[in-house]
């Protein structure tokens, strides 16, 4: 063996103690971050007095002044400033623009005794000014990319206006349509949630929290508050822990999987305990199983809130349960602020409790970098708010969120033919609805109204257009009506323009009657009666329940509140040049009564049948007016050669599903393919589908494409009587088509794991 050379050993010695101390440097310099953030945060602990720590934990109102006495104005900004002074605040909500939050920012970063920056935090749910569709609408496109960009523009238009933090994406599962935040979900389906809320995470949050168009993201309601009973907002949850775990958990999973930030508590209750209370869903599930490492706010006051449930027996005793649920920061209440100092010092909590929360809410504004960068900039705010390339992503993901419930005879797209049309209803010329609920800084003028969009589009066609409000959204108006009536007779076709209006929908704005609200069904058949080429165009934040139209009116359109871009959006589905392919992410009622009304259901040991001692109604069919994941478009698909391999596999396998889809008809399309499977015989009863796997496939017209799909056996399991996910051995099916009530389906088997 060849021995070194003493010169040559000594370099070599050498190298590698350079190489171990680079190494060791680097090691230091990129653990450096975490390591040297957490002393950062250790040092200022040791600094804060009690009442600091209890003003970081503590978010209240900072918005500016609607009075417009400017004496008014500047006593309110005055005590905001004064608090961040003090630092008995760590965060506002509601408050806007660069400019105006840089003042407060101001207050608490050079005038605070500990100069620790402020987090702002706001309701970014659906765009900050540039407003996107509602979220149940961008859900609605199947595009998870769709989905993400709109989070995108919202973050970068939010952070520029000096908003870090939004309360969002709501990824509440909802089976009810009566719950008017179902407008804020992605729907029924656990699986698809899923997907959706990692998308709106990594929108909303980018590739760096400390870029300037990032924003922290706060996944909400934790937890099932869309289960609340009888639809109604903020009521009562009571379900089995499989539901908790297989429906309601998997979104979260998902959204702390792809590294969400921060999560709400719920106003809600879960099977006794408040949300904002409850020590198994925060502690033993969202912490201990699902990872989760940010921080926990909570919803408005639903700290105190545990009065009412009958939990706390006064705001001191809820502060004292929240916090040792794991809620870092009381959103309103004011209640650590005003009673956990006392508890701290007479030993009934531990401090180590009050530094655990303020560890975790320091470490987000370090991972948002406003310990060094902690003001916003004016320039870049004028420079993205409501920018060209925004509306035209809002464009997009609107006409690409409109679902065509039915079209007979072609009557959509209008085509050449079509020389005069009549635009009726009350959201012709609206440009306040179609924005939806917590639109934020939406502004009225913004929006492109249904009848400017039309108009617009109408004449590049060489169309006229007349229009007539016919009725208001719940009130009749006879001249109105006849007006409308009066077009409806000179025009080629009629669109009705109808739904909800934006305060119908949204937070506490549940509904026991889903009806069209009757003035608007009426002017409806009053112009269907003058003329049957009648197309609905229905723009509200839920499903409605709309026999009459299912039945008499040869086209609908489901076009949700749309955004700032509602007219052009609609235009372009309207005159075809963009071929929807939305599909829906709820199961769309055809009566109140059969709520809640959902395709992932259990079949029953007497499954609905026309023979009489079967689970169904006597007044209604039990199927619902569309299923799950329905949607039509101006061609047409056809499915075939579906295949599944391998059909007999291990629960470490991944099944290779395989289908072909050609485009039967005349026009370019997408198409939203869709897999499900049954899980045939469970330890406990298994739904008749679960959706595993998605994809929007555009396809040439007269084209075939073969779409494959990779589903994991390990993703088809379950929580058992136990509650221990679990992948049974046994028979299943795979069915692949274009909504949860059609397709294709093939048999495998998964083999037991020895
Ligand atoms: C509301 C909502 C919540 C929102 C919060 C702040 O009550 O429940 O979704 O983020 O308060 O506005």
């Amino acid at each position: 063996m060849r021995t070194r050379s003493p010169i040559c050993s000594a370099t070599f010695t050498l190298t590698i103690l350079i190489l171990l101390v680079l190494g060791a440097v680097n090691t230091r310099t990129a653990s450096a971050t975490d390591s040297d953030i957490d002393q950062r945060i250790n040092s200022l602990i040791e600094q804060m007095t009690l009442e600091e720590k209890l003003g970081q934990l503590t978010q209240q109102w900072g918005g500016e002044s609607q009075d417009i006495n400017p004496g008014a104005q500047k006593r309110q900004l005055d005590d905001l400033l004064g608090v961040a002074r003090v630092g008995a605040v760590g965060s506002f909500l509601g408050a806007y623009g660069a400019e105006y939050t840089n003042k407060l920012q101001r207050a608490a970063v050079e005038e605070s005794r500990l100069k620790i920056p402020l987090i702002i935090g706001n309701d970014v749910i659906h765009g900050y000014r540039t407003v996107f569709p509602v979220p149940l609408a961008e859900s609605a496109t199947w595009d998870p990319e769709l989905v993400e960009l709109s989070a995108r523009v919202a973050a970068t238009e939010a952070r520029a206006g000096g908003t870090h933090w939004t309360f969002a994406p709501m990824i509440d599962v909802s089976r009810d349509a009566r719950w008017g935040r179902i407008v804020e979900t992605a729907g029924e389906d656990p699986y698809f949630s899923s997907v959706m809320a990692a998308a709106r995470v990594r929108g909303f949050q980018g590739k760096s929290l400390k870029d300037k168009d990032a924003v922290a993201a706060c996944a909400k309601h934790f937890v099932a508050y869309g289960a609340g009973e009888g639809g109604r907002d903020y009521n009562t949850v009571d379900i089995s822990d499989q539901t908790l775990r297989d429906i309601h958990m998997p979104p979260f999973a998902a959204a702390v999987d792809a590294g969400v930030a921060s999560i709400m508590s719920a106003f809600n209750e879960i099977n006794g305990t408040p949300a904002t209370a409850n020590r198994y869903t925060i502690d033993k599930i969202l912490r201990g199983e699902l990872g989760f490492n940010g921080f926990i706010v909570s919803d408005w006051t639903s700290i105190t809130e545990m009065i009412n449930h009958g939990l706390a027996r006064d705001a001191a005793d809820a502060a004292q349960q929240a916090i040792r649920a794991g809620v870092d920061m009381d959103m309103c209440s004011f209640s650590y602020r005003d009673h956990l100092d006392d508890m701290v010092k007479n030993g009934s909590l531990s401090k180590e409790i009050v530094d655990r929360a303020v560890r975790r809410v320091l470490r987000a504004k370090f991972d948002l970098g406003l310990f060094d960068n902690p003001y916003a900039d004016p320039a870049l705010e004028t420079k993205v708010t409501l920018a060209d390339e925004h509306r035209t992503a809002a464009r997009r993901v609107a006409a690409k969120s409109m679902v065509l419930l039915k079209n007979e005879n072609g009557l959509l797209p209008l085509a050449d033919g079509v020389k005069t049309i009549a635009l009726v209803g009350p959201m012709v010329d609206n440009n306040h609805d179609p924005l939806g609920t917590w639109s934020l800084n939406g502004k009225d003028e913004d929006v492109v109204t249904v009848l400017a969009g039309m108009k617009k589009r109408a004449q590049a066609a060489g169309m006229k257009v007349l229009h007539a409000k016919g009725c208001d959204f719940a009130k009749e108006d006879a001249e109105a009506l006849k007006q409308a009536v009066q077009i409806a007779k000179q025009a080629d076709v009629v669109l009705a323009f109808v739904g909800e209006y934006e305060m119908s929908t949204g937070e506490a704005h549940s509904k026991a009657d889903l009806d069209l609200p009757a003035p608007q069904l009426a002017l409806i058949k009053a112009v269907m009666a003058a003329n049957k080429k009648t197309a609905v165009v229905l723009m509200t934040g839920r499903p409605l329940t709309i026999p009459f139209l299912v039945e008499n009116a040869p086209a609908i359109l489901a076009a949700w509140h749309p955004g700032v871009e509602c007219g052009n959006a609609v235009a372009d589905v309207l005159f075809g040049d963009e071929n929807p392919a939305a599909r829906l992410p709820v199961t769309w009622p055809r009566h109140v009564g059969q709520i809640p009304i959902y395709y992932n259901h259990k079949k029953t040991g007497r499954p609905p049948n026309d023979t009489r001692y079967t689970s169904k109604y006597i007044d209604q069919p039990w199927t619902p007016q569309f299923p799950f994941g329905y949607g039509l478009s101006y061609t047409t698909f056809e499915y075939s050669d579906l295949e599944v391999e391998p059909t007999s596999a291990t629960v470490a396998d991944t099944l290779t599903v395989t289908v072909k889809v050609t485009n039967t008809g005349s026009r370019d399309g997408d198409e939203v393919i869709q897999l499900y499977v049954r899980d045939l015989i469970g330890s406990v009863t298994r739904p008749v589908k679960e959706l595993k796997a998605f994809e929007r496939v555009s396809i040439g017209a007269g084209a075939t494409k073969t779409v494959t799909f990779e589903v994991p056996c390990n993703q088809l399991g379950f929580h058992n009587a136990e509650s221990k996910y679990v992948v049974e051995p046994g028979a299943f099916k795979v069915f692949v088509g274009p909504n949860a009530a059609e397709g294709l389906e093939a048999d495998f088997e998964i083999g037991s794991a020895e």
